[in-house]
């Protein structure tokens, strides 16, 4: 297949790239790369994918219409990953959010609707579910109180999406994903942070004093539903991807620790705002009709993850 990829020299983004191309599909990347976080890391991602038989990389703005019509041409699928992503800097760039994840995603599906586009696979988020009070979070549960501004824009693409398929027929299906992590992360994640501030002596800044519980869910496991989503193209569906295991936040930071060989000195803080206590995906949904099946789990992810920190920063 010739795939649209927005946000290919992302995380998520630059691992499914790989994924497709491993396979033989060609990969159209759209990427702004977007200075939120250290546009080298971006860079090198890139590096990586350039001169792979099938990519083609197109340094462009989702909200540039002409850019996203031009990428869009002659391809099966649209995957839309391109976003701003933390949840904490949306409070501080409203409007940057509401015009990236909402005008952006608004562009590619109506671009997908006039090509006559296949189908569409977009990135949603755990953050649609807001600070639930029910857990594991299955699809079907309420999605109508988000606690930040990026939920929101996340929980509109899912409308947005809905609205496209009854109006015009456009296959589209949103997966919402669960904490994220592995090697080539995020530098504004958890994972991130702590291994960063360990190997360099400084204290972690633990939010929620440690209490909060996370889904933490391996990129190569994420990787493995978004394929499949694009390979089995529903009419429309939301699927969560997540690991489908709560752990506990010091759970996760001792596993850190272990594999960097050094105990932190903890700095233990109160929630932030957009923080929620916990998150825990109901994936049987996933299971049962994408064929889901999460591999990794935290004591084998997080050391993959340091293993290529130390080896990208030469420590
Ligand atoms: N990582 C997670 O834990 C997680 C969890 C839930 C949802 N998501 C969603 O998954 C998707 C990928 O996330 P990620 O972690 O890879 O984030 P990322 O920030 O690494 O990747 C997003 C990419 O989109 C690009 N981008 C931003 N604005 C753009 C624009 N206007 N035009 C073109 N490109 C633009 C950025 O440069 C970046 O490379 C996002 O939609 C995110 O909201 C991620």
């Amino acid at each position: 297949m010739k795939i649209l990829l927005t946000g290919s020299a992302g995380f998520i983004g630059f691992h499914t790239a790989q994924a497709l191309l491993a396979r033989g599909d060609d990969v159209i990347g759209l990427d702004n790369m977007s200075p939120y976080y250290d546009p080298t890391l971006k860079e090198a991602r890139l590096k990586l994918l350039e001169g792979k038989k099938g990519f083609t990389f197109i340094r462009g703005d989702i909200l540039d219409r002409e850019t996203v019509k031009k990428c869009m041409e002659g391809t099966d699928r649209a995957c839309h990953l391109a976003a701003l992503a933390g949840v904490r800097y949306s409070f501080e760039h409203p409007e940057e959010y509401i015009a990236t994840n909402i005008r952006g995603f608004f562009n590619v599906l109506d671009e997908a609707r006039i090509q006559k586009i296949p189908g569409v696979v977009y990135a949603s988020s755990s953050s649609v579910y807001g600070d639930a009070k029910k857990f594991p979070a299955k699809e079907s549960d309420p999605t109508d109180a988000q606690v930040s501004l990026y939920g929101m824009t996340k929980k509109d693409n899912e409308l947005l999406a809905h609205t496209y398929h009854r109006l015009y027929g456009i296959p589209v299906t949103g997966l919402r994903f669960f904490t994220v992590y592995g090697p080539w992360g995020r530098p504004d994640m958890a994972l991130f942070l702590f291994t960063d501030a360990l190997l360099h002596g400084h204290p972690l800044s633990i939010f929620g004093e440690g209490k909060m519980q996370r889904d933490w869910t391996s990129v190569d496991d994420i990787v493995s539903g978004i394929v499949a989503a694009i390979d089995k193209n529903f009419d429309e569906e939301i699927f969560n991807l997540g690991c489908g295991r709560k752990e506990e936040l010091m759970d996760f930071v001792k596993i850190i620790e272990e594999s960097c060989g050094k105990e932190a000195t903890k700095e233990f803080l109160p929630m932030q705002p957009g923080d929620v206590r916990v998150t825990s995906a109901d994936i049987s949904k996933a299971k049962r009709m994408l064929g889901y099946e999460p591999k990794t789990m935290i004591r084998e992810g997080v050391p993959k993850f340091i293993q290529w920190y130390r080896e990208y920063y030469a420590l």
